[in-house]
């Protein structure tokens, strides 16, 4: 169990909002990140503060910090101009700088080359003109900026300048929710403007073993599911790929399910169950996986789909603009799953000639649910088979070029495979009968 952070008393203001300013995290901060990100902070800070603007350790980092975690991005927000601030961060300390002013944000890539990317953020509000859409972004105080997140434990900050490092600022109970292991949003519209927050509210819980706070559960109801069903594909696509990222998606799968989600957004999958993947790195070398998708991803998406006919594969491929690529490794899996009762009495070279034909991230999913010997063997060993002979020792040996050249090394490279030869000589052999034959 992660240690949480003691708790000082909170200063209730009304129902649901708790300042806890007292509240100091310096030691916090200084016994849990290592010494060369607290540093980074530090420069960050000094110069931020130097310019007058009071800077946050915010959102994700604060959970994880308060939960024990690993930090993997530094959240970091500003009262003030990232822009500028960066601007004289790259002055100071050398680096690049790359702006987006419409978000108020820009990136710092320090100098050193194991340096991570920073953004650094101003604080805004955000007002979603219609439920479901992008929000406008205006700059604005820390305290709307903590009011437009999505959860209670998402919305705290820690300050990190000067004297002020250390200190928490928690206006909506997130301290608090962290400590009761809730999942609770901060308004009732919460998942109107934002109904991504449903698969979010899903992979926090699953990951942290916390509960969806009922009052916020029942907020993913008919108008929640309604709006969801109007947002684009590849918006509902990159929700499943994070829960993909996490350890255990068959749970999320089946409690979206279970929510009446995959429904609203027409996904007929009735399947929820996906192999547990201990070692998610590939066993057999590299696989071909669409841009922006991990390996993971890319293979829990195949192990989900597999189980589908390809009607339903090619709907939520629509449905959800799937890459190409997706699309195909999915359809192949499942047609394999499918054909390999009919396949056991295959020859070696049977399987390979026909596996050749596929994205080999389908052959290795329906290996992992199969465990069918031929289908790693081919993975292994079968798929890199070649016949000695060349295209140009058939033209050297005066044979005119044409069809009948992929025939012979086709016949070459299964008589290797299915053991008829083993040695070079034997190769030569049955090359002079195959040229002599014709
Ligand atoms: N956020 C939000 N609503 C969303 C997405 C993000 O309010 N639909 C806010 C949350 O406060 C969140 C922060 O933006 O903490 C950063 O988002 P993200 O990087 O997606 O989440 P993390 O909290 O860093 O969580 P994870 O560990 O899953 O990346």
């Amino acid at each position: 169990m992660p240690r949480l952070y003691t708790i000082t008393p909170q200063i209730w203001r009304d129902d649901f909002l708790c300042y806890n300013t007292n509240v100091n995290l310096a030691d916090l901060l200084k016994n849990s990140l290592d010494s060369a990100l607290l540093d980074l902070i530090h420069r960050i800070a000094d110069e931020s503060s130097a310019l007058g603007f009071p800077i946050y350790l915010v959102g994700g980092s604060v959970r994880d910090l308060m939960l024990a975690r690993p930090i993997l991005d530094l959240d970091l927000t500003l009262e003030g101009d990232a822009i500028k601030l960066v601007r004289a961060l790259v002055k100071k300390h050398g680096g690049e700088l790359t702006t987006h002013e419409k978000f108020f944000t820009a990136t710092w890539t320090p100098q050193s080359s194991n340096s991570q990317i920073l953004d650094l953020i101003s604080t805004r509000r955000e007002i979603y003109s219609a439920p479901g859409s992008l929000p406008t972004v205006t700059k604005s105080t820390l305290d709307d900026d903590l009011r437009r997140r999505d959860f209670t434990i998402n919305a705290m900050a820690i300050r990190v300048d000067g004297e002020h490092f250390g200190e928490l600022y928690d206006p909506l109970c997130g301290q608090s929710d962290l400590e009761k292991k809730l999942i609770r949003v901060l308004h009732p519209k919460s998942f109107l403007d934002d109904p991504t927050r449903i698969f979010r509210a899903l992979r926090y819980a699953e990951r942290y073993g916390f509960t969806i706070d009922p009052e916020s559960l029942k907020l993913v109801n008919d108008g929640s599911r309604k709006v969801l069903s109007t947002l684009s594909g590849e918006r509902l696509r990159h929700e499943f790929d994070l829960i993909f990222e996490e350890p255990n998606p068959s749970t999320m799968l089946k409690q979206l399910a279970e929510l009446d989600v995959l429904k609203s957004i027409r996904l007929r999958i009735t399947s929820y169950e996906l192999p547990l993947l201990d070692d998610p790195s590939p066993a057999f070398g590299e696989f071909a996986v669409p841009d922006m998708l991990s390996f993971q991803q890319t293979l829990c998406w195949v192990l989900w789909l597999m189980n589908s006919s390809v009607s339903e594969i090619e709907d939520v491929a629509e449905r959800l603009a799937f890459p190409v690529l997706l699309t195909n490794a999915a359809v192949f899996a499942s047609a394999l799953k499918q054909e390999l009762p009919s396949c056991k009495n295959w020859k070696p070279s049977q399987w390979t000639f026909h596996l050749d034909e596929l994205p080999s991230l389908s052959v290795y999913a329906v290996y992992l649910v199969s465990k069918e010997n031929a289908l790693s063997e081919y993975l292994s060993k079968w798929q890199h088979v070649k016949p000695l002979t060349t295209g140009d020792d058939l033209k050297a040996r005066g044979l005119a070029p044409g069809p009948r050249y992929g025939e012979i090394l086709r016949h070459l490279r299964a008589a290797w495979l299915d053991g008829e030869v083993g040695t070079e000589e034997e190769e030569r052999q049955l090359l002079a009968t195959l040229v002599t034959d014709r």
